[in-house]
């Protein structure tokens, strides 16, 4: 190849790239900053999961504040009663309560349970929210987590999505929304959280292919880094570490977005995103050395204090 070859193809190469990153970065700007989903929520029914506490309250929130209807679904009575009665206080929107315990409950239980409570309605927004971590929260070598976590975790993380989703996908509206809340462990497995992070990665692989089997809906696997909840046991919002309700805000804002959201995998709220794309450009045995030693590290305190708890 003579010289001006070469530096024909260097300078091809390197135009595509900066176009290719030119198409990231106007997509982030355009996803994050200036779309707004404007969709009127109004009378719409949203069915929420886990909607009692952390992010599916967020979602219960911001969906009732948009004027929704929400079916709210628990596994405790009591708390699903109160916050069907906040909700309606404070929006004066309709609340309705399906209870199910989704360690326990079969296919077909989890099913009469929702149709009971939906009616003949139509649902307009699916959030599958409800997840678990492992046992106290926290991270195992693999050989070590106590094996009724398999159990507990593809029960509530998968066994749910899939019969939910499977009751209620057929009496959605045709252009109806699905929220499956997988985790940023999907994209960056991390070690010590093995089997959580296995469970998300299904839930990004189930949401992808959906989107593209009913191409009219919206679905997407939403991966949130960390997000002030009981899971997460951060007790003060940051930046990085939202409240609930603001990371419910920055999801529903960007359902709909054309462009920037690629296959519909996303945290959704831009600061998680931000760091997402970054570390894609730290290499993976340095990020799962630093990863690993950060759950380690974390791991060791935790046995600590429910040693010092049993003294
Ligand atoms: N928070 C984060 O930083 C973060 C990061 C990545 C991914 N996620 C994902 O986001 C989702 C929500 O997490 P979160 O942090 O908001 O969790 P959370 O605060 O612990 O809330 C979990 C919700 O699920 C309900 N739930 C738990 N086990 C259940 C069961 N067996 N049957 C029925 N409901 C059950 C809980 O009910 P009770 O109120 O009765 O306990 C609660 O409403 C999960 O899928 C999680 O994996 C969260």
């Amino acid at each position: 190849m003579s010289c001006c070859g070469f530096s024909c193809v260097v300078y091809t190469l390197g135009v595509i790239l900066g176009l290719v990153l030119l198409k990231k970065v106007v997509g982030f700007i355009y996803a994050h900053f200036i779309y707004k989903n404007s969709t009127n929520y109004r009378g719409k029914n949203v069915l929420i999961t886990g909607a009692t506490s952390g992010i599916g309250e967020g979602f219960a929130h911001e969906f009732s504040r948009r004027g929704a209807n929400v079916i709210v679904v628990a596994r405790n009575e009591e708390k699903g009663q109160n916050l069907k009665n906040t909700l309606e206080t404070k929006y004066k929107n309709q609340v309705s309560i399906a209870i199910v315990d989704f360690e326990k409950a079969s296919r077909e239980e989890i099913k009469q349970a929702l149709l009971n409570v939906v009616g003949n309605n139509k649902v307009d927004v699916l959030v599958n929210n409800v997840g678990i971590n492992n046992t106290n929260n926290s991270p195992f070598p693999f050989t070590e987590q106590p094996e009724s976590d398999f159990d507990k975790l593809i029960k509530v993380n998968l066994h749910s999505v899939l019969s939910v989703t499977r009751a209620i996908m057929p009496i959605m509206n045709e252009r109806g929304t699905i929220l499956n809340l997988s985790s940023y462990t999907a994209q960056y497995p991390t070690p010590l959280m093995t089997v959580y992070a296995a469970t998300k990665s299904f839930i990004n692989a189930f949401s992808l292919a959906l989107k593209y089997e009913a191409p009219k809906m919206e679905v997407y696997g939403l991966s949130p880094m960390w997000v002030k909840s009981d899971m997460t046991m951060v007790r003060r919002a940051t930046l990085m570490k939202p409240e609930a309700t603001v990371y419910a805000r920055s999801c529903v804002d960007i359902i709909g977005c054309p462009f920037g959201v690629s296959y519909g995998l996303t945290s959704a709220y831009w600061p998680h995103d931000l760091v997402v794309s970054l570390l894609a450009l730290v290499p993976e045995s340095f990020l799962m050395k630093q990863m690993k030693g950060f759950l380690s590290g974390l791991m060791k305190k935790m046995q600590k204090k429910a040693e010092e708890k049993k003294q």
